[in-house]
């Protein structure tokens, strides 16, 4: 049996980069959540996943959805990934942002990089579901810094190379 507590700190061990995925549905209603769990998943086809909480208030819009945006956080961004990760009304009007060329997700100005989504698949994965994305554009910013997520902390890269 393993326990919650542990399985949790033992997971906050895993740093992370933090993404805010965005998301806009059939009826024009944006919604978005904070993530640790995006990965690359596939080189061809260009495949990425991330995973959802089943009990998030954000569920249905993603299970519905037909694409979505990765909008890859900086250092600078912890403030929209404290406003994504709260269980509050998401605060759009005060917000800026822009809609994705090809999908209409919001995108995020001053982000580390953005990778365009057409949802591909969607997968179980115990109380979480897995989402697959077919990537259909891409937007790096290559100087952009990354905000990370490590032992319960929001962190910044320390560039010290390693030998
Ligand atoms: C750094 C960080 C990483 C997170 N990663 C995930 C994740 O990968 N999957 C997930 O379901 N929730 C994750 N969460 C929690 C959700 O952002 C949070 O529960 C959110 O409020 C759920 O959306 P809702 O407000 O629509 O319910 C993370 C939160 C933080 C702060």
């Amino acid at each position: 049996m393993i326990d919650a507590r542990a399985f949790r700190d033992t997971l906050g061990r895993v740093p992370t980069g933090v993404s805010v995925i965005t998301t806009k549905g059939a009826d024009g209603a944006l919604d978005g959540v904070t993530v640790g769990s995006f990965s690359s998943l596939s080189l061809d086809p260009p495949l990425v996943l991330w995973s959802l909480d089943k009990r998030a208030n954000c569920y249905r819009a993603f299970v519905d959805c037909k694409a979505f945006v990765v909008n890859v956080l900086a250092e600078d961004q912890s403030e929209l990934s404290r406003i994504f990760s709260s269980k509050t009304d998401r605060p759009w009007s005060d917000l800026e942002f822009a809609l994705a060329p090809q999908t209409g997700a919001p995108q995020f100005p001053g982000c580390c990089a953005y990778l365009e989504c057409a949802a591909e698949a969607v997968h179980p994965g115990g109380d979480h579901t897995i989402f697959i994305g077919r990537v259909l554009r891409l937007e790096p910013a290559m100087a952009g810094r990354p905000l990370l997520h490590f032992g319960g902390a929001y962190r910044r890269l320390d560039d010290d190379p390693v030998a």
